[in-house]
């Protein structure tokens, strides 16, 4: 559950602590990383700053693992993340239309949140799924040789709370 905007100081507190009970700070990036974006959901600048705070270490490391590892994101998630591969497989196959599609949908554009949290979406690089191309991923779902029209039905079966493969 990110945090929300009017606990952000109980959020930090809660990092921080658990910062403090480590048994030892050294080597313990990722693990802390990895709590923070579990508190706040993602890892904007403000907690990577502070994480090289607390750990005594330059922002500047925190930031080349956050970027490195692909389960570390820099932007807000819906409860529903929706990724859509931008790589030239999925390009030459029209993953644009589909962005086009989630758009018109659900007024979702690439890097934004829906208004009620539910849905996010981001653009990834090859996810080594060409094959499939053009390739969405839907939480931890892959659907893939996504056709004209596809992805609205498949969206409105998260909408409705249900999810389903076509692959
Ligand atoms: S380009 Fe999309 S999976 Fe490779």
């Amino acid at each position: 559950m990110a945090c929300k905007s009017h606990y952000v100081d109980e959020c930090y507190a809660e990092l921080k602590q658990f910062i403090e009970k480590l048994p030892t700070q050294k080597g313990a990036l990722i693990a802390v990383l990895h709590k923070a974006q579990g508190i706040f959901g993602f890892l904007p600048e403000e907690v990577q700053d502070f994480v090289a705070k607390e750990l005594h270490i330059n922002p500047a490391e925190v930031y080349g693992v956050v970027s490195f590892y692909s389960f570390f994101t820099m932007t807000p998630k819906g409860d529903t993340p929706i990724s859509i591969c931008l790589g030239t497989a999925c390009y030459v196959k029209g993953a644009e239309d589909i962005v086009a599609e989630i758009k018109e949908h659900i007024n979702l554009d690439v890097g934004q949140v829906s208004e009620d949290g539910k849905f996010s979406l981001d653009a990834v690089r090859c996810v080594g799924a060409c094959s499939l191309a053009p390739v969405v991923l839907i939480k931890d779902k892959v659907y893939g040789r996504l056709k004209k029209g596809e992805i609205k039905s498949i969206l409105d079966g998260y909408m409705k709370g249900e999810s389903h493969e076509n692959n």
